[in-house]
């Protein structure tokens, strides 16, 4: 949500910093703006609303003018202040001589207009982020020190940050500072970047410094000096990346989803690769194993997320209760946050987060610990705020994902998931026997989900049934009503069609009352011992004319009589059934917004990492 770019070096900065929110496009894609010196080292400014090649086009004859080799550069996604050129970043002081990038929110920011107004100050933009410029200039009026005028602004300032400036005054300087928001220092040859997220840079260098809260570097192009919240010069050890820049390119895929869709066969073994202990039949998570005794001692868990990561802990909930006869709550982390919730001794709570960046869920990773809970995080993004917050954790590797609508992770996050409860379950009551089982089965998913992907022509035809709809309802039963809701959020999401997931049974509570020849009904109709049971519902749609899609499993000869159309999908256990069961109902989303000509990846109003909340 928001993301800066920032260059210092040899090179011409403006191509760099474009390329840069390019990469950046999924935390926010309703404006964008940049900041150089030009040739005076007058600071100059130029933003543009919409997708970052709009700026691109704006300051394409900038580039062919002169070659800065400074600059500062953001990517807007709306909190405070209408989508519009006039909020986007960055903003200028009032004599000009200063721009400055924002991402985070500053809470107090009317009190601190209220003041400033006061002082005669004019705002031109409705943001929370212009107060920054004007209380920055305000001390900066007083003894001609940025970096100070700086500190004494943000000393005053409640909320989150990672910003960027640049000033008239210091030529050739980045300052930068971080509390809250994700921020990253790489580290080139002869060249420096500042960003909030290293796909824009690691196409440049692997070299990285994650900077912590309360960090304030200076920037030139002879190097960096950072201080920390005790205003202490610090050296942090700089960080190597291990993948590189293929990792974020589509490829032959037309969207990035479709590409992440179809790298599940790998992002799923990557998640269990090396984890498993097929010699003591359980599984080896080496984040957690200084808390064996926690696991073994624990009486409940707690997992928190939001979104998609909230279906995956949804999932878990079933997983892990039914492997291990641990109660466990799946909770929206940002309603945990604010209820005072009940954490009673010999509680864990797991934190779940793609980005490892949503307020929400670090938010409430602070309230937990505040009561007192050990917690640990299932991440994929390394270093990110929440895998670093977090008590130790597993980190999901399943690449990154850039398509705003989750995929790959959610499959990877109930993987690990499934392992977590493996190994619960081993320090109980569970058998070798089942034990080995969960891993045979673990092994066989790559090539189970193979085989769900050669039915994507099939699907795409299912698809063009739906895309006219104007609404659908997903049912499932048990461990598949969370990948029913699963299936909802990615159609709504990207589709804009309007959907929901329902526990099959709860659908004659007042779902049934919608059903007509214009619904869509979804069914994940698993062989189990509810199947039956859903058959019955299913059974209630079809008399009531709903048009029925299943996913349902290899061998069912009875559900092709029911539904207009299925996907059949392998069978597994019980546990593994969400990773494949969702995979035809991310790629019934999927196509569904293609074929709608929507814009896949970047759907409207929705930002990849929510750092606001
Ligand atoms: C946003 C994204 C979702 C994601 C959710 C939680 O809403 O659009 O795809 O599931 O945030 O994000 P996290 O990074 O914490 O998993």
């Amino acid at each position: 949500m928001c993301g800066i770019v920032a260059y210092v070096g040899e090179k011409n900065a403006i191509p760099i910093m474009i390329e840069g929110l390019k990469r950046l496009e999924y935390r926010g894609y309703d404006s964008s703006g940049l900041a150089i010196f030009d040739e005076n080292n007058d600071v100059k400014i130029y933003k543009k609303e919409g997708k970052i090649v709009e700026l691109e086009r704006h300051v394409s004859h900038v580039m062919t003018k002169y070659s800065p080799t400074v600059g500062i550069s953001h990517t807007r996604w709306a909190t405070h202040g209408v989508v519009s050129e006039v909020n986007a970043h960055p903003f200028c002081d009032s004599e000009g001589k200063m721009a400055l990038a924002h991402n985070g929110i500053i809470e107090n920011y009317k009190d601190l207009k209220t003041n400033l107004i006061a002082k005669g100050y004019e705002f031109k933009s409705d943001t929370d982020t212009e107060v920054l410029v004007h209380l920055i200039h305000y001390y900066y009026q007083q003894d001609k020190d940025l970096m100070k005028s700086l500190k004494q602004a943000l000393k005053a300032v409640e909320g989150t940050y990672g910003i960027a400036i640049l000033h008239k005054d210091y030529p050739g300087q980045i300052l930068s500072a971080k509390k809250g928001s994700t921020l990253i220092l790489a580290i080139g040859n002869d060249e420096f970047f500042l960003t909030s997220d290293i796909n824009a840079t690691i196409k440049h260098t692997k070299k990285v410094i994650y900077l912590e809260d309360g960090d304030i570097v200076k920037l030139t192009k002879e190097g960096y000096e950072i201080t920390n919240s005790q205003n202490i010069l610090i050296n942090p050890e700089i960080s190597e990346i291990d993948w590189d820049i293929s990792a974020i390119d589509k490829g032959k895929y037309k969207h990035f989803m479709l590409k992440e869709i179809y790298e599940q066969p790998t992002s799923v073994l990557n998640a269990f690769r090396g984890r498993l202990a097929e010699d003591l039949y359980t599984v080896r998570l080496g984040g957690l194993s200084q808390n064996y005794a926690d696991l073994r001692n624990v009486k409940r868990i707690q997992i928190l997320a939001c979104g998609t990561s909230w279906h995956a802990a949804l999932t878990g909930k079933y997983i892990i209760e039914n492997l291990t006869r641990i109660p466990v709550d799946a909770e929206y982390a940002s309603e945990y946050r604010y209820r005072n919730p009940i954490v009673p001794d010999d509680t864990l709570v797991f934190v779940i987060s793609q980005s490892g960046e949503t307020a929400d869920t670090l938010a409430a990773l602070k309230e937990a610990r505040a009561k007192g809970a050990k917690v640990f995080g299932i991440t994929n993004v390394v270093g990110s705020a929440i895998a670093r917050e977090t008590d130790g954790g597993v980190y999901i590797h399943a690449g990154s994902e850039v398509g705003v609508a989750s995929t790959k992770a959610f499959t990877s996050q109930v993987t690990v998931l499934v392992l977590l409860a493996i190994l619960l379950g081993r320090m109980r009551h569970m058998s070798p026997t089942d034990g080995l089982t969960h891993l045979e089965e673990l092994k066989k998913l790559p090539e189970k989900i193979e085989k769900i992907l050669t039915q994507n022509d099939h699907i795409r035809e299912i698809s063009k049934k739906i895309a006219n709809s104007h609404n659908a309802l997903y049912l499932g039963r048990g461990v598949d009503y969370p990948v029913a809701l699963e299936g909802a959020l990615k159609l709504k999401e990207i589709s804009y069609i309007h959907a929901e997931g329902y526990p099959a049974a709860e659908m004659k509570h007042g779902p049934i009352a919608l059903i007509d020849e214009n619904m869509p009904v979804i069914a994940i109709a698993s062989k189990d011992f509810l199947y039956d049971k859903l058959v019955s519902n299913l059974q209630e749609v079809k008399s009531r004319k709903g048009k029925i899609y299943a996913v349902a499993n290899e061998g069912d000869t009875l559900i092709g009589t029911i539904a207009e159309e299925v996907v059949y999908v392998p069978e597994t256990l019980p546990a593994l059934r969400p990773i494949l069961n969702v995979i035809p109902l991310q790629l019934i989303a999927y196509h569904v917004a293609d074929l709608k000509g929507l814009d896949v990846d970047q759907p409207r109003n929705l930002a990849k990492s929510v750092t606001v909340e």
